[in-house]
């Protein structure tokens, strides 16, 4: 049942290219229907293409904005790190306004920041190097959690995920997802339950496109049957993945999220939010001062272009929302397993 995990079968899906002059970025708008590849050659087209979607996923939109870093100073002629910074800084905001809630943004701006003060005359290798390693970091910090998160979850189980948390949103393997992936290989999970996550649909076509390139075939459900589903004894584990996690463990996830882990507690499921320790943030004490994303109403009228709500129609669409700490059994990161978190307990595992 420990079995090792076939990683490499995994990762074929590649959301993010570096081609060492442009950004590409595989266009999740368009997906599953069409894999197309869109190009950055600047920092304001990267911050764009994560303003719109075209990228998405908090790991995934941290490792892009470093890239956009990278963009950002190609044209920069300056003796030191600390000279660049200071001309990079309206760039950086710039990528880092693009989406509020997602802290691995600001994380991986910081990083950039961090290591081009300290640079000397060859900031410029030291920011591309220090893009790649962001990325190789998610990866391995991915594979971790895949494994720790597997270890919980009893042989037979059923799960629900929501949004999508695979390669697609991190640089490969996935988080929650990963956790999956690895309880499936393990056979730990015998059913995989996908919610469809109104409105972009995050669910319905990205995760189960995934999970169906792995062979593993999921059930998707609308977001609105997942207390029924819960009812009838079919999910041991909500696992989902993180925006945002505060010190004190509220964790900012997809909008809908906190419905179900409301629905988890009252049906006796368990659950489980698994992210990277980038997406923890010990300065944001609980989830009531996260900054939630609103986005344009207009995402909620029509599906695939056509439309789907009455005319003249207001709509209320947050992208985001927080389940209170009280409601996670376990928050996975590569560091470990933080079961029950608080305060203290995450105090104990991140310091600050
Ligand atoms: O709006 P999105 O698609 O960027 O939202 C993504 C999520 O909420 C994910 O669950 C989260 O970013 C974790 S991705 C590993």
């Amino acid at each position: 049942m420990t079995q090792a995990i076939d990683f490499d079968r995994y990762d074929r899906i590649r959301p993010i290219r570096w081609t060492g002059d442009t950004l590409e970025l595989l266009d999740q708008r368009k997906l599953p229907f069409e894999v197309e590849y869109v190009r950055c050659a600047d920092s304001d087209a990267v911050a764009e293409a994560i303003r719109l979607l075209i990228v998405r996923g908090a790991p995934a939109i941290g490792i892009s904005a470093a890239w956009g870093v990278v963009l950002a100073a190609r044209d920069i002629d300056a003796a030191d790190g600390a000279q660049t910074l200071q001309r990079l800084e309206p760039a950086m905001q710039r990528l880092n306004a693009a989406r509020p809630t997602a802290v691995n943004l600001a994380w991986a701006l910081a990083r950039m920041r961090r290591v081009l003060a300290a640079a000397g005359a060859d900031w410029r290798e030291v920011i591309a190097r220090e893009a790649q390693a962001i990325a190789d970091e998610d990866l391995a910090a991915n594979r971790r959690m895949g494994a720790l998160g597997a270890a919980l979850i009893a042989e037979g189980s059923g799960v629900m995920t929501h949004c999508n948390t695979g390669s697609l949103a991190t640089a490969g393997f996935g988080t929650a997802l990963g956790v999956i992936r690895a309880g499936v290989a393990q056979g730990r999970i015998a059913r995989v339950f996908a919610g469809e996550t109104r409105p972009w649909l995050q669910g319905a076509r990205l995760t189960s496109w995934e999970l169906q390139q792995d062979g593993i075939a999921p059930t998707l459900v609308a977001d609105a049957a997942a207390a029924h589903l819960m009812k009838g004894g079919a999910v041991q584990w909500v696992i989902v993945g993180a925006d945002r996690i505060c010190a004190n463990g509220d964790t900012a996830n997809k909008i809908g999220t906190y419905q179900l882990a409301i629905a988890a507690r009252h049906h006796g499921a368990k659950f489980m939010v698994v992210a990277p320790s980038s997406t923890v943030d010990m300065d944001t004490a609980s989830g009531d001062a996260i900054e939630i994303e609103e986005r344009d109403p207009g995402e909620m009228f029509a599906i695939g272009g056509v439309r789907t709500a009455a005319p003249d129609i207001a709509a209320w669409n947050p992208v985001f929302d927080v389940t209170p700490h009280e409601l996670i059994d376990a928050i996975v990161t590569e560091k470990g397993v933080i079961e029950r978190p608080d305060a203290a307990a995450m105090r104990a595992a991140f310091g600050g």
